[in-house]
Order: C-alpha cells, then sequence, then structure tokens
C-alpha cells in the first residue's frame, strides 16, 4: 500500500510520536513536540550519528554551542544580510506564500482570488529576540538558523584546548530556528527543529579529497542505517543554487511521500566563514602546522543533517502495511533495530499461575541491555501487532513451559518466525540477530 503523509501524521499521533504543540489553544504551526516513542527515535538517531562521527571516525572532537550568539556572528556569516526567502501576500485573504513557489499570476492557493498578490519582498528567517532589560535595537540578538556557527566561533578554543591537529572535525546536534514561510509537510520544514553538523577542517587544497571522502563516508551511513537504497539518491547544486562562497555542494535526497527533498547537504565551504570571522572579530582564524611550520586558515567540508528531518524519514522508510494470510492487514514499522524506541517487548501468554511474575522478573534484567517494554493486557496476537506498529523488532513470550525448562518464544517483527530460545542466550541471540 502507499506510504501517505496522512497515514504517518496519524500514526505518530495516535501512537504517540509527534503531537503538534499547543494543540489544546488550536495548534502553533511550525512546531512539534515528540511524544514518549517520538522522543526514544530521535534521540536513537541522533546517537547513531554521534557515535559514527565522534567514535567510529579517527579526529572528530564534539562540541555544544548556545543557541544564542553575539549579533556580530550574523553579520560576520551572511545570515543579516542573505538569509532570506523572497515572500508575498495575498491581499484578499492574508495567506503568506514562498514567491518563488507559486505562479504570482495564477490565483492564490488559499481562497482561489486571481491577480491579488502583493510584490515579493525579501523577509529574513532569522527569529529576532532581545537580551537583557531593555528592549531597543542595540539589545537585538538571534535564534541560531543552524549550529556550524557555533562550530567556527570555537575553533581557535578546540585547537588550543585539544589535541586536534589538521585535518579533524568537530561535531555538533541542537537546535536551529527559522521562520519559515510554508511550514507544510508535517515536520519535514519547521520553525524550530534539530540539526546535526560536522565541520571538517583541511589544509588549502586537501579540500576535495575530503569533499569526496565525506560524501561517500555520509552516504554509507544511510545504508548502515538501514534505509532503503533505491530511497537516497545526490543531487548536485547548480549554479544557482551554489551558496556565493561554495567551492561544491551536493544534497542527499530521500524519496518522502510527497516526492524527492533533501535530507542532508555535504558543502564544501572553503576558508569563506573562518575568513568571515577574523575579519569581524579581528581575532586571527589561522592554524600553525606544527609539521611544516605553515601558517593558514584551514579550508571546511560540512556535512549538515536535519535531526527532525532525519526522523521523518525514518518513519517513512519504515512504514508498510502488509497483507496477511486471511485478508488481515498489518500496519508496520520496519526500523532498524537501533532505531526502534521500544527493542524488546515482554510478554507474559497468561496473567496468573506465577507467569506475569516471571515475565516482569525478565524485563527488569533484559533492562541493562535494551530499551523493553512490559505488557500484560490483551489476546497475544493484538499485542503482538501493537509491537508491530510501533516497529519493536523482538517479543519475548513467556508461557507455562518457560516456568519448567527455562526457555522463552522469541517473536522477529519482520518475518513473524517464532523461535523457542533458552533465557540464557536470549541476550546474546537479541545482539546477534541486531548486527545481522
Ligand atoms: N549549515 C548549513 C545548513 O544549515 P541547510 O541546507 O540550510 O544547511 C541543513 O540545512 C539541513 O538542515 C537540511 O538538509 C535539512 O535536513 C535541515 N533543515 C534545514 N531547514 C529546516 C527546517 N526548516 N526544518 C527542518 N529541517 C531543516
Amino acid at each position: 500500500a502507499e506510504v501517505t503523509m496522512d497515514k504517518i501524521v496519524s500514526l505518530c499521533k495516535r501512537r504517540g510520536f509527534i503531537f503538534q504543540s499547543s494543540e489544546i489553544y488550536g495548534g502553533l504551526n511550525g512546531a512539534y513536540d515528540y511524544g514518549p516513542l517520538g522522543v526514544q527515535l530521535k534521540n536513537n538517531i541522533r546517537d547513531f550519528w554521534w557515535k559514527e562521527m565522534t567514535q567510529i571516525h579517527d579526529d572528530i572532537v564534539g562540541l555544544d554551542a548556545s543557541i544564542l550568539m553575539h549579533p556580530r556572528v550574523w553579520e560576520a556569516s551572511g545570515h543579516v544580510s542573505n538569509f532570506s526567502d523572497p515572500m508575498v501576500d495575498c491581499k484578499q485573504c492574508k495567506s503568506r506564500f514562498r514567491a518563488d513557489q507559486i505562479d504570482l499570476k495564477g490565483a492564490c492557493p488559499t481562497c482561489g482570488t486571481k491577480d491579488s498578490f502583493t510584490e515579493p519582498r525579501n523577509f529574513n528567517l532569522m527569529f529576532a529576540t532581545h537580551i537583557g532589560a531593555n528592549a531597543d535595537a542595540s539589545s537585538t540578538i538571534y535564534l541560531r538558523p543552524e549550529t556550524a556557527q557555533g562550530i567556527y566561533v570555537d575553533f581557535k578554543n578546540v585547537v588550543s584546548s585539544s589535541r586536534v591537529k589538521i585535518p579533524f572535525g568537530i561535531a555538533q546536534v541542537g537546535k536551529s530556528f527559522r521562520n519559515e514561510i510554508t511550514t507544510k509537510n508535517f515536520i519535514f520544514r519547521s520553525c524550530e527543529f534539530e540539526q546535526m553538523e560536522m565541520q571538517w577542517f583541511c589544509k588549502p587544497g586537501t579540500d576535495e579529497k575530503w569533499f569526496s571522502y565525506w560524501r561517500e563516508q555520509r552516504m554509507a551511513f544511510y545504508h548502515k542505517m538501514g534505509i532503503k537504497p533505491q530511497s537516497l539518491r545526490w543531487h548536485q547544486h547548480g549554479p544557482d543554487e551554489l551558496a556565493f562562497y561554495a567551492k561544491d555542494a551536493y544534497d542527499i535526497q530521500f524519496l518522502f511521500p510527497m516526492g524527492w527533498q533533501e535530507l542532508e547537504g555535504v558543502h564544501s565551504r572553503t576558508d569563506y566563514d573562518l575568513t568571515q570571522h577574523q575579519t569581524f572579530s579581528g581575532k586571527e582564524m589561522t592554524y600553525l602546522d606544527p609539521e611544516s611550520n605553515e601558517r593558514y586558515i584551514p579550508y571546511v567540508v560540512e556535512t549538515s543533517a536535519g535531526l527532525t528531518r532525519n526522523v521523518l524519514m525514518a518513519l517513512g522508510d519504515a512504514y508498510d502495511e502488509e497483507e496477511l494470510e486471511g485478508g488481515d492487514v498489518r500496519t508496520v514499522l520496519h526500523f532498524h533495530p537501533s532505531l526502534a524506541p521500544v527493542t524488546v517487548a515482554v510478554l507474559p501468554l497468561v496473567k496468573k499461575d506465577g507467569i506475569a511474575e516471571f515475565a516482569s522478573k525478565l524485563e527488569h534484567e533484559l533492562r541493562d541491555d535494551f530499551s523493553t517494554f512490559y505488557d500484560v493486557s490483551g489476546a497475544i496476537g493484538r499485542r503482538y501487532r501493537r509491537m508491530d506498529e510501533i516497529g519493536t523488532p523482538y517479543c519475548v513470550t513467556v508461557d507455562y513451559q518457560s516456568l519448567e525448562d527455562q526457555t522463552v518464544t522469541l517473536r522477529l517483527r519482520d518475518s513473524m518466525e517464532q523461535v523457542r530460545v533458552a533465557i540464557t542466550d536470549l541476550v546474546a541471540t537479541i545482539k546477534k540477530a541486531t548486527k545481522e
């Protein structure tokens, strides 16, 4: 069956993955709340990325810079003067659109009125607020629209306080804010979102080699995450899309329910950012190569992924409606076991005769190794379906035989296969299945 955005939105609300922000007040556009399962899924994706970057790769260190930064940062980066979209309003119904996404001579998509648009004007996407007691122009600061600038601004601090040597990277995950004009398509484009960014600092002249290295690594990451390779592709920025300072840029696109769209960008940013910060701050941003004694401003290759957009990808990629024998349909999320909010569900077949107690004790024992869930109510088939729908890869069923011979039934989500496993082998069996 076709995976539509409506089906994903409905599952997310029904099972507690994602809710609209401030729903009881009519909702706030472009903002979302991650429910009990959604926050776990988001954290798992974040941890998967963090481990890949800081643990699997050599020479990448972490950072958590503040969201509020000195306003000069955004002058240096170019965001104050350039970070804007062309916007028009409908004079009739006051709906707001991006000028490049509608036919300005055509009818308003909301109210149908013809020839009703204002002239396009540039609309800066940064959220401004005030710091301190005086709300005047001198106190204006911005909520960061990307995490990257925090990394550039701390470049010298990291070099002088860690043992890093070029080439090396700095990785960061955190919230970013953009006053997006159009926020349809659920969490795809929101005003408050999270990014997972890594800036790789290298010697000028080696940047092309690192650019192709990081492109290859980033695509391999999504394959490792279990995303269907046929739902991922590259898109190279043409001259009209490329930022004026960028040497080259490629997006990894994913086939979302509404079509192919950007998931992550890999950008060759030259020495633009560090040079700008050197000029605006008056502080040197050069690096002294300890081997060659050369001093230079490093070049940067950036990998910039949306974490919340990754959540939408993971849901879209995993969602399936499978027709079973007898005509029944099961909704299932085929998450990679490392991403699933619950890894193992423990289900006592019946409550009585000590089976529930036995199962509950087993569930407690598994907590050290896995994210677990204990469910005692309802027919066993219905309990399996509930776990399929939230993407739980393993269900462990405890029955009368378990009390006698210390074995349980391990039921696999994707194949629905059931195997009998000794409790002493359970952790190893699940870990092995997860790695396969
Ligand atoms: N530092 C470079 C940078 O921020 P970007 O292409 O503007 O580049 C990178 O953003 C990634 O951040 C995008 O590929 C997307 O996944 C995510 N992203 C950007 N704007 C977003 C929004 N409004 N809502 C959700 N994710 C967004």
